[in-house]
């Protein structure tokens, strides 16, 4: 009876941890241990064991339930553990970031923007931001641009009521509105308030216009003004800065040239034309493309610059303008649309 004992012990240590499946189990748990199993079997035989040997073969057959129990719950949690892992899958680690199927790409409007940055940035400009919404005297006044004139018409600029508060932006004049800049112009004005020449900003930005939305007009797009303001500053250095600048984005075979134009703060004013047939969709000898101009002594003296001593000259660019160029889009609203079959072709 001893031996019996000791020998399903035996086998049942070497039986069970290979176990493979819950009904494997179950039926291995009732030859050891089932109303017809091993174990019962043996204690069933105690009738036979001479009385003075019941308490101790008593104590055996109980060491021997307790093993045989044992080894049971270790198969039982070995088995509902591998059945967990195959539910899984492969092991995870949930504290890594979720690798992201689709890195996002930088949008056409931004890449051109970071591009003139850079450009600009080789000849000493620095980019400077300015806010979006703006009062009449930053995007008007100082500019020398009367009350009268046709851009300060409502129709043409969205302005904010006369009681709207904004206490980041700052009022120079009493009594004047608050409006979304109609251009990154106003730029230029708070840096002269701000510092001493010489100055040589660019400043790239999101500007607004009551336009109706178009092919090729939307009630906001993105600027890039460019101001430079030094002693003895001639048309002859802005014709060559925006020679470098426009051949630098758009390539060598580009050609540029001035037409007179009128801008309220530069005198004389131009607008520049491009020729650069070399680029998709441009079937046109000439593609006007900016504006620009020496800056006018009345903004000059609008922010304190003695302007017997200082010159400068000034140029604004819609930067949709051009990136509708570079890559031959036909619809500027496609720049608004976040449509990834668009977004996706400058990755
Ligand atoms: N502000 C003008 C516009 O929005 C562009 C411009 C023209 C900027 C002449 C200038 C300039 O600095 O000198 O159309």
């Amino acid at each position: 009876m001893q031996d019996h004992l000791s020998a399903l012990v035996a086998q049942a240590t070497t039986e069970l941890p290979k176990l493979g499946s819950r009904p494997d189990f179950e039926a291995a748990k009732a030859r050891y241990v089932g109303p017809k199993g091993s174990l019962t079997g043996l204690m069933k035989q105690m009738g036979q064991v001479a009385k003075e040997d019941r308490p101790a073969m008593g104590k055996l057959i109980n060491e021997t339930k307790v093993a045989l129990q044992g080894l049971l719950d270790a198969a039982l949690e070995r088995i509902g553990a591998s059945e967990l892992a195959k539910k899984l899958g492969p092991a995870i680690d949930p504290t890594l970031p979720s690798p992201d199927p689709v890195p996002g790409t930088r949008h056409p409007l931004t890449l051109v923007r970071e591009e003139l940055n850079a450009i600009l940035r080789k000849v000493g400009f620095t980019v400077v931001e300015g806010p979006e919404v703006e009062t009449e005297y930053y995007c008007f006044d100082a500019l020398n641009t009367p009350a009268t004139h046709p851009a300060r018409d409502p129709q043409d600029t969205f302005y904010f009521p006369q009681d709207a508060k904004f206490t980041n932006v700052d009022k120079k004049v009493a009594g004047e509105k608050y409006l979304l800049r109609t251009h990154t112009s106003s730029v230029q004005i708070r840096t002269m308030l701000k510092g001493e020449p010489p100055i040589r900003i660019v400043s790239p930005g999101r500007v607004y216009r009551r336009d109706t939305v178009d092919a090729t007009h939307s009630a906001n797009f993105h600027q890039m003004e460019g101001l430079y303001v030094d002693k003895n500053v001639t048309v002859k250095d802005l014709k060559a800065l925006l020679d470098y600048v426009l051949k630098s984005l758009l390539g060598a075979d580009t050609k540029v040239r001035f037409r007179p134009h009128y801008f309220g703060y530069t005198e004389p004013s131009f607008e520049v034309d491009l020729s650069a047939k070399h680029l998709p969709k441009v079937n046109k000898e000439w593609v006007e493309i900016m504006g620009c101009g020496m800056v006018d002594p009345a903004v000059f003296d609008d922010v304190g610059y003695d302007s017997t001593v200082w010159s400068g000259y000034a140029f604004g660019m819609g930067i949709e303008r051009i990136a509708m160029m570079m890559y031959g889009i036909d619809d500027i609203r496609y720049f608004y649309q976040n449509d990834l079959r668009f977004l996706r072709q400058f990755a």
